[in-house]
C-alpha cells in the first residue's frame, strides 16, 4: 500500500491535538458496527482495550465484545498489542486503521497515549462511524510535559483536580506539578504536625485586589481548607490510571509563613513569632531559620510523609523568592554561616536546599526547585525549573543540570489572554495570548547538542491569587493547555502555524464545550481590533467553537442574540470618506460567549 504524506489542510488531516509525530494515509475506511470486536494482547492491552469499550458503549451506542487475542481476528476487529519497540520510547505508538482492522501497538503508556488518538478519531468521524485509513507513527518530544497548579492561595475540590488530569491525559500531558504550600496556606495532612492543617490551612481574611492597586482590598472572610492523606492517595491512584505523575511540591526555605503560623519554632530568633498565615498576596521575610536543626527534622519528617504519599521519583522543593532579612539578624543563621564557612546568606540558602537534596537522595528520590536554586551553587543532581527568563534554563543547561521550561512568558497561565478590559480580573502584569503559548519552542537555541537534551520538558503555571473557583481556572488553562500540549509532544519539524493549530481547535472546543468546563472562546476567525482600508471588503467570519454562532452588528452596540447571525459572506461597499464598525461575538452551543471584536473599515478616497 502506498501512502500520501503528512496532510496540512483541517479537512485531510485526522485533527488530531497534540499533532503526531507521523501521519500516513491509506485507502479505505474502518466501519465501527455491530461485528466490532476488541481485542488485547495481555493484561496491560486489556486495560485500554477496557476503556475503548466503554466509550464506544457510551458515545456509539454499541457492545462490542472484548476478548484476549488469540489469533483469529475476523472481518472487524480493534487490536491493543503490547509491544515495546525502541523507536518508539516507553511513549510511543504505532496506530494502523486498515478496512478489516485497527491496530494499536507499544509499551504501556503507549497504549494508552494511542487510545487518546483513537478516542479522538472517534468522536470527529462518529457520525459515520467511518474511519479514514491511516498509519499514525507517533512519540514524544518531551518526556516531561505538564503544569503546575497552586492549591495554596485558593483550594479546589478533589472532583476538579480529576477533571484537570482527564484533560491532561486527554492531551497526553504527564505531569501534574501540586503546589501544596505556601504563605498562604499549607494544603497537606501531615499526621506527625497536625497544627499544619489547624491552624496553617486557614488564614482570616483574603486580599480581593492587586498589590499595586490604590484599593489593596480584602473580604475579612475566613478562608481555608486541606487534602487529607486519603484524598491524596485517591488523587495519586487516579493519575498513574491515567499515566500522569503527580510531583508535589512543599515550599522551602521562603514561602513558608502558614508552617511558621502553626509551629512558630521554625523561624528564626530565640523567641520567634507570633506569625500569622498571610492575608495579603506578595513575597514575605518570615522564612524557616536556616540555624536551627529542627528545622531540618521537621522538613525530613514532613518529606517522610509525603514521599510515602507520592511514589514520583521527582519531588519539588521550592526555592523561589526567600528574602534573606531575617537570616541576617539570626544568631543561629549567622552561626551556620561560620561553622560551615559559608560567603553569605545565599550560600545559606544553597546550605539548606543541598541538604533537603541529599536526604531526597538518600531516599531514590531527585529534587527540583525553581530556578533560584542555582544561587549560592547546586548540588549535581537537582533539576531546575525555569521560570524568571529562559536564560535560566540556558544557564542550568550549561551547569549540566536537567530543566523544565516554565517560563513567565509565555506559559504562566494567570497573565491574561486578550485585551484586559474584556477580560477577567487577573495579574496586573503578564499577557500571554493562545497563539503566543503555541509558538513557544522550549529550545533555547545557544547551547549544544548534548546541553539540549538537558531540556527535558515544559510546564504551564497556574498561580492563584485571582482564581477562586473552578470555573476561573479553567479559563484561564482552557484552551491555553491544548496550545501547551502541542508544544510539549509535537516534534519540532512537524509543529506548523499557529493557524494550523487554529484550524483544528474548533472541533476540540465543541467538545470541550460540551463536557461543563468552562474556557475562554477564542475571537472569530476572520476578525481582529484593527483597522482596514479599502472601497470594497469580503468579510469571511468562521466560528472558534464548532457549532458556535458568530453575531454581528454595524451599529457600534454590543452584538448578541439580537443581531444579525452570520451565515454567508458579508460584502461591504464603502463611500469615499465613509467608515463602519463591526463588532462580532461568537456563541457557542452551551451558551458561552467571546469576547467582542471590534473592527473598523474605512475608505480614505
Ligand atoms: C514563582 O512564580 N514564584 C515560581
Ligand atoms: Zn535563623
Amino acid at each position: 500500500m502506498t501512502g500520501s504524506v503528512y496532510a496540512r489542510t483541517a479537512e485531510e488531516d485526522p485533527g488530531i491535538i497534540p499533532a503526531p509525530a507521523e501521519v500516513k494515509w491509506l485507502p479505505g475506511t474502518f466501519h465501527i458496527g455491530k461485528a466490532t470486536v476488541i481485542l488485547y494482547s495481555d493484561g496491560v492491552a486489556q486495560q485500554q482495550a477496557t476503556h475503548l469499550g466503554r466509550f464506544i458503549e457510551q458515545e456509539l451506542a454499541l457492545k462490542p465484545a472484548i476478548r484476549k487475542n488469540s489469533g483469529a481476528q475476523g472481518s472487524s476487529a480493534i487490536v491493543f498489542t503490547s509491544r515495546p519497540a525502541p523507536h518508539l520510547g516507553k511513549e510511543g505508538y504505532r496506530l494502523t486503521i486498515t478496512p478489516q482492522k485497527i491496530e494499536i501497538s507499544g509499551a504501556e503508556a503507549g497504549l494508552f497515549y494511542g487510545l487518546q488518538s483513537l478516542i479522538q478519531l472517534m468522536e470527529k468521524y462518529s457520525g459515520t462511524r467511518r474511519l479514514p485509513c491511516m498509519e499514525i507513527t507517533d512519540r514524544p518530544r518531551y518526556a516531561y510535559r505538564g503544569i503546575m497548579q497552586d492549591v495554596g492561595y485558593h483550594i479546589f475540590p478533589v472532583s476538579f483536580i480529576k477533571s484537570q488530569i482527564d484533560m491532561l491525559a486527554r492531551y497526553k500531558m504527564n505531569v501534574y506539578h501540586w503546589h501544596l504550600t505556601e504563605d498562604h496556606g499549607w494544603r497537606i495532612e501531615i499526621k506527625k504536625y497536625p497544627k499544619l492543617t489547624q491552624i496553617g490551612s486557614i488564614r482570616a481574611s483574603s486580599q480581593i485586589s492587586n498589590a499595586n492597586e490604590a484599593y489593596e482590598g480584602q473580604d475579612h472572610q475566613p478562608y481555608g481548607g486541606y487534602y487529607t492523606q486519603e484524598q491524596i492517595k485517591e488523587v495519586v491512584a487516579y493519575a498513574a490510571a491515567r499515566q500522569v505523575t503527580i510531583i508535589p511540591e512543599i515550599e522551602m526555605p521562603g514561602h513558608s509563613l502558614a508552617a511558621l503560623a502553626s509551629y512558630p519554632y521554625l523561624g528564626c530568633g530565640s523567641d520567634p513569632g507570633p506569625y500569622q498565615v498571610a492575608e495579603k498576596w506578595g513575597i514575605y521575610e518570615d522564612v524557616y531559620c536556616a540555624g536551627k536543626e529542627s528545622t531540618f527534622r521537621f522538613l525530613e519528617d514532613v518529606l517522610t510523609e509525603v514521599m510515602a504519599l507520592f511514589p514520583s521519583r521527582i519531588i519539588h522543593i521550592g526555592g523561589d523568592e526567600c528574602p534573606k532579612e531575617r537570616w541576617k539578624k539570626c544568631s543561629f543563621c549567622q552561626k551556620r554561616i561560620r561553622d560551615q564557612h559559608l560567603k553569605d546568606e545565599f550560600e545559606l540558602q544553597s546550605y539548606f536546599m543541598q541538604r533537603m537534596e541529599r536526604f531526597l537522595n538518600k531516599q531514590g528520590r531527585t529534587a527540583i526547585g525553581w530556578d533560584e536554586i542555582m544561587e549560592g551553587g547546586l548540588p549535581e543532581n537537582t533539576m531546575v525549573m525555569c521560570w524568571r527568563d529562559i536564560k535560566e534554563g540556558i544557564k542550568a543547561a550549561k551547569l549540566n543540570h536537567q530543566v523544565v521550561m516554565s517560563p513567565v512568558t509565555p506559559l504562566y497561565f494567570d497573565y491574561i489572554q486578550g485585551k484586559r478590559e474584556q477580560e477577567p480580573y487577573a495579574i496586573e502584569w503578564g499577557y500571554n495570548p493562545l497563539a503566543l503559548v503555541y509558538s513557544y519552542d522550549p529550545d533555547p537555541g545557544a547551547l549544544t547538542a548534548a546541553q539540549k537534551k538537558l531540556i527535558v520538558g515544559v510546564s504551564g503555571a497556574l498561580w492563584t491569587e485571582h482564581m477562586n473557583t473552578p470555573q476561573k481556572v479553567e479559563y484561564m488553562l482552557y484552551p491555553r493547555l491544548l496550545a501547551l500540549a502541542e508544544v510539549a509532544w509535537t516534534p519540532k519539524d512537524r509543529k506548523d502555524s499557529v493557524s494550523f493549530f487554529e484550524e483544528r481547535l474548533p472541533e476540540h472546543l465543541a467538545w470541550l464545550d460540551g463536557t461543563q468546563r468552562n474556557y475562554r472562546v477564542p475571537e472569530p476567525g476572520g476578525v481582529s481590533d484593527t483597522t482596514l482600508s479599502g472601497a470594497s471588503f469580503k468579510i469571511v467570519l468562521s466560528p472558534p467553537v464548532k457549532g458556535a454562532r458568530i453575531f454581528y452588528n454595524f451599529d457600534g452596540q454590543q452584538p448578541g442574540e439580537a443581531d444579525y447571525l452570520y451565515r454567508d459572506p458579508v460584502i461591504l461597499k464603502l463611500e469615499k470618506g465613509e467608515k463602519r464598525l463591526l463588532k462580532t461575538v461568537a456563541i457557542t452551543p452551551s451558551g458561552k460567549r467571546s469576547v467582542v471584536t471590534t473592527t473598523v473599515f474605512q475608505n480614505p478616497g
